[in-house]
């Protein structure tokens, strides 16, 4: 009887960690139960609550912004336009979620495409490093592409990066080596925004896990220019990008197709140059995803023998007991 009843709790636990695993893969996959009639009454109710603090709470902002208005009111119509603006960048900012693509590194034994990142770094090189840096990479690390050591020399070797200061106390040119950093388009972030409208081109190296949606993200924001709505005006060096928070960008769409030569007869498209790129970005900012993944498997199957083990060894100590 205690011998089935532990073996229920292993197996219990086994499906458990299963589902744990699973879950852990994809926050989004939550398993949600369906809610009974009452449950679903009660949100209800929730619902119209929290609609009705909305709504008092947009009614009071549109006080204060009509308070904030009324001091300046002097300046003339500028402000108002202002506060109107934002209300509605604020309106739409949140209802967009990167669709989900099928990258070959999803799940728990997703792997990189070496091909794909290779294709990505090449359209980084080309395209994105003309104002993006990716400054936590250095050009050795592009041994886990599948570059050769001479390879990355002659990538590093390029590009020409500022060393020194030499004995006459100045900086100087020199090509790049392996162990050198990626180098950056602009000397500091200042040069970097007055030469692109005031908006700060991020650092490419971590973007795929800083932002929500990660990689979906990154491919949604380079294939989600659009003509902006009719009723919407748009100042110089703004775009229209249905990705991004408030859908307004000021990053020119970079991507054309047949822009980047890709030398293993892959498709030129904005779709694949956006996919590699994305990967490629995600195997900057997760470099050991495989090896972790790895370790989780081994530890799962560990875990799993180790049960097994634990319960012959509990069987023989307590068989001359029963
Ligand atoms: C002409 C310069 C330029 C080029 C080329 C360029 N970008 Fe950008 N990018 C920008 C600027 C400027 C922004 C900031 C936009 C903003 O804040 O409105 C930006 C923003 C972004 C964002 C959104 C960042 C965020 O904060 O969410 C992503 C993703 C991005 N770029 C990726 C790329 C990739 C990938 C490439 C290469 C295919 C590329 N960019 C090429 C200038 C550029």
């Amino acid at each position: 009887m205690v011998a089935k009843n532990l073996l229920l709790m292993a197996a219990a636990g086994c499906v458990l960690s299963v589902a744990g695993i699973a879950v852990a893969q994809s926050p989004s996959k939550a398993i949600i139960l369906k809610p009974s009639p009452e449950a679903e009454a009660a949100e209800a109710a929730a619902d119209e609550a929290a609609k009705a603090v909305a709504v008092s709470e947009t009614i009071s902002e549109d006080t204060k912004a009509e308070h904030a208005e009324a001091a300046p009111a002097a300046d003339g119509a500028a402000p108002a336009d202002h506060a109107e603006k934002s209300h509605d960048d604020a309106g739409t900012a949140h209802h967009y979620v990167a669709p989900k693509q099928n990258w070959s590194f999803n799940g728990i034994f997703g792997t990189y495409d070496r091909a794909s990142m290779q294709r990505g770094f090449q359209v980084y090189k080309e395209v994105c490093a003309a104002c993006h840096s990716m400054s936590r990479l250095s050009y050795r690390n592009l041994a886990d592409l599948g570059y050769t050591e001479g390879e990355i020399k002659a990538i590093a070797a390029d590009v020409m990066v500022t060393d020194g200061p030499n004995d006459d106390g100045e900086m100087y040119e020199r090509p790049g080596r392996p162990s050198d950093h990626f180098k950056s388009p602009y000397p500091n972030p200042q040069a970097a925004k007055s030469v692109n409208n005031g908006a700060y081109p991020a650092d490419l190296s971590l973007l795929a896990k800083a932002r929500q949606g990660g990689p979906d993200y990154i491919y949604a924001i380079l294939t989600g220019y659009e003509e902006a709505p009719a009723n919407k005006e748009l100042l110089p060096g703004q775009h229209w990008n249905k990705a991004m928070a408030g859908n307004i960008i000021a990053m020119p769409a970079p991507l054309m197709a047949g822009q980047v030569a890709y030398g293993d007869g892959t498709d030129q498209t904005v779709d694949q140059y956006a996919r590699d790129v994305a990967h490629f970005m995600m195997w900057a900012a997760e470099p050991k995803m495989e090896s972790r993944k790895r370790t989780g498997v081994k530890v799962f199957l560990f875990l799993l023998v180790f049960t097994g083990v634990m319960y012959a060894v509990k069987r023989k100590i307590w068989s001359n007991v029963h």
